[in-house]
């Protein structure tokens, strides 16, 4: 067997499952073919299972376009952030620089990647957050001294993605490829507990009902497709009748990033598994 070469999540993300890995790793499954995660975020689970063959996407062009950049071109990757400074100007500088959309299309895909990862390094609580028109509006963060360019972790990331295929895409585009004993991962922005309760606007165009709906269709086909399927959701009336059919269990969570501070703690979470 080849040597696995330990990499963690490169970015902070919201919905990160590093918090829930203990939870969650009697229910993977120990045989599978490929790994496949439609909806990879920060990849939590991806660092930590680090599977031989697999397959990530995300609809977020910014995320995509970090994890391409790393994979291909870490060492000028690096360069690039060496050149980021912590400091409240600098970073709305850096910030602004997608307000002039001529100008962003210039840069490189390098330099897109370096703004991209400096922002989620040193903006408020790691977030990743657009406005209507898709301009990122991270308010600045404070931060202990935040580590803006992790060498070693960056060139072990770009090690582990060696192999991997990456697309940039809604999370239907799985139908295309996955195959009998593959296994999925589904993390996507969870159905809202409340009209303020969760945050599900990572890109411009939010996660809805209807998109649970057909990502329960999606579920359903890869089920009769005889996949290993998991998928993580809010604890909610909604999912628990849609997936009433599955296996679900309940997984407590400790939620990091809300508006409503007053509002963090423990929270049940649901694991659904065919
Ligand atoms: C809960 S987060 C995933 C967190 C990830 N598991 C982690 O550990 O960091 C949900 C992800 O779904 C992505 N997303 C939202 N809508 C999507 C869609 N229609 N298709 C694919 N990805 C989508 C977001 O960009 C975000 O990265």
């Amino acid at each position: 067997m080849t040597q696995k070469t330990r990499s963690y999540p490169f970015v902070k993300w919201a919905g990160g499952k590093r918090q829930l890995l203990p939870q969650m790793e009697k229910y993977f499954p120990k045989h599978y073919n490929r790994y496949i995660e439609p909806f990879i975020g920060g990849g939590a689970v991806f660092f930590h299972l680090i599977p031989e063959n697999s397959i990530i996407s995300d609809n977020n062009p910014d995320l995509i376009n970090c994890y391409k950049v790393i994979k291909d071109d870490v060492e000028r990757l690096i360069k690039s952030l060496k050149k980021h400074i912590y400091e409240k100007i600098y970073y709305y500088e850096i910030r602004a620089l997608d307000r002039d959309v001529k100008k962003f299309a210039e840069l490189s895909d390098i330099e897109k990647a370096s703004r991209s990862i400096y922002l989620n390094k040193t903006g408020y609580n790691g977030l990743y957050r657009v406005n209507s028109k898709g301009l990122f509006n991270v308010p600045f963060g404070r931060h202990k001294n935040p580590k803006i360019c992790d060498e070693t972790n960056l060139r072990n990331v770009s090690q582990t993605l060696k192999k991997v295929e990456i697309f940039l895409g809604s999370f239907e585009i799985c139908l295309d490829f996955v195959e009998k004993d593959d296994f999925i991962y589904f993390d996507p922005p969870y159905f809202p507990l409340s009209d303020t309760a969760l945050f599900t606007s990572y890109t411009k165009n939010s996660f809805d009902k209807s998109s649970q709906l057909k990502l329960f269709e999606v579920f359903m086909e890869l089920n009769e497709r005889g996949c290993n399927l998991m998928l993580s959701n809010s604890y909610s009336e909604f999912i628990l009748d849609l997936y009433k059919d599955f296996k679900i269990i309940t997984l407590k969570a400790k939620r990091n990033i809300n508006s409503n501070s007053q509002k963090r703690g423990l929270i049940n979470e649901v694991l659904i598994l065919n």
